[in-house]
């Protein structure tokens, strides 16, 4: 029987999502990859433990998760529950609902008929009774942003939802329906957003949006899937993201499009004694309304090298400007 690392919360940053009572530790695990059926349940259950036992408290998940979809959900729950239930509450668990789940009208998007029986579905995966917090994982151009957010607001008061997010909504699309969210008092606290140093567009507009509303931020994909480390730098390894065929969001053109700056960035983090890893996910924290770094692992020596990101959060005007010119190079 597992039994958490009594230090566990002593080198974990805990920051609060926007003005709400909640704290996420600055690094959080996400189960998009690594928790399917295709992946061997002892290294899923050694990477949550090794990542609550480094005093990660917050577990991402979302209804598709897998292969196959829903694999996650269920691995995760098999796994809390054999070996973790005593820590429940010091847990933040979250999942999404919004893309394609299951056949019909009513498996993806943001419809009432859709959130409300993918939430009872991933509860019955996950076997618990609440989830502590639920996204919109998309925004649904077919649904009004009223009829989404009356509904993620029922979940709460049903006690299926304590906290409301929102995922992959433009700044326009967030500011449209935070007042909706004020309107009907619900705890919507959070944006789930792609950001990292190849993809920054929440620079242009969310992040104001979130802080003029006290919103907090939470990035996912932070190393950009694996580009933004060490992983490529000598080849392609066979059991990588970029390799592997059950996942086709990352490919072996990714790869070779970024080396050149990956292998710039590299030599900025070797002066400031860093990883090029650890360097990615302190510059993401750098900024204000960025509660946590949604990041993935598909071992425990990867959760413990992203770990040390913690070590070194500061960075010189300097360092900033070079990795902007880096980043600017064509
Ligand atoms: N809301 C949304 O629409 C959305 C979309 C995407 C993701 N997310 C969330 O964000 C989470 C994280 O996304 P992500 O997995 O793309 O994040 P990521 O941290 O950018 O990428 C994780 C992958 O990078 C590699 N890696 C991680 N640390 C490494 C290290 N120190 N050295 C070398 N390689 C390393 C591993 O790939 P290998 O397999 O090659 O080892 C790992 O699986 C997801 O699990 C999910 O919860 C949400």
């Amino acid at each position: 029987m597992y039994l958490a690392d009594e230090n566990r919360y002593q080198n974990m940053t805990y920051n609060r999502v926007g003005n709400s009572g909640l704290r996420l530790s600055a690094l959080s695990l996400g189960l998009w990859h690594n928790f399917g059926t295709v992946d061997p349940l002892a290294n899923q259950k050694a990477v949550l433990e090794a990542a609550f036992d480094h005093g990660i408290t917050h577990f991402d998940l979302a209804n598709n998760y897998g292969p196959v979809a829903g694999a996650a959900e269920e691995n995760f729950g098999r796994i809390l529950h054999q070996e973790l239930a005593a820590y429940r509450d010091e847990m933040v668990i979250s999942t999404k609902a919004g893309f394609y789940m299951w056949p019909g009208p009513y498996g993806e998007w943001g419809s009432k008929k859709s959130l409300v029986a993918s939430l009872d579905q991933s509860l019955r995966r996950m076997n618990l009774d609440y989830v502590d917090i639920f996204y919109s994982h998309r925004p649904d151009p077919d649904t009004p942003f009223e009829e989404t957010a009356a509904a993620l607001d029922l979940l709460v008061r049903q006690g299926k939802a304590l906290y409301i997010g929102i995922s992959n909504y433009s700044a326009e699309q967030t500011a449209a329906i935070i007042p909706i969210f004020k309107r009907l008092g619900t705890p919507f606290i959070i944006h789930q957003v792609c950001y990292n140093m190849f993809t920054r567009g929440p620079e242009d507009g969310l992040f104001d949006v979130l802080a003029q509303n006290k919103l907090g931020a939470i990035t996912f994909s932070p190393l950009s899937q694996g580009l933004l480390t060490d992983r490529y730098l000598n080849g392609i390894p066979a059991d990588s993201r970029a390799a592997r065929s059950s996942s086709p969001f990352l490919n072996p053109d990714n790869v070779e499009k970024t080396l050149g700056k990956v292998r710039a960035l590299n030599a900025i983090a070797a002066n400031r004694n860093q990883s090029m890893a650890a360097m990615a996910l302190a510059w993401i924290l750098r900024q204000p309304t960025v509660a946590s770094v949604l990041i993935g692992a598909s071992r425990v020596s990867q959760l413990e090298a992203n770990l040390k990101v913690l070590d070194n959060l500061s960075f010189t005007k300097d360092e900033l400007a070079a990795i902007d010119a880096v980043l600017a190079e064509k």
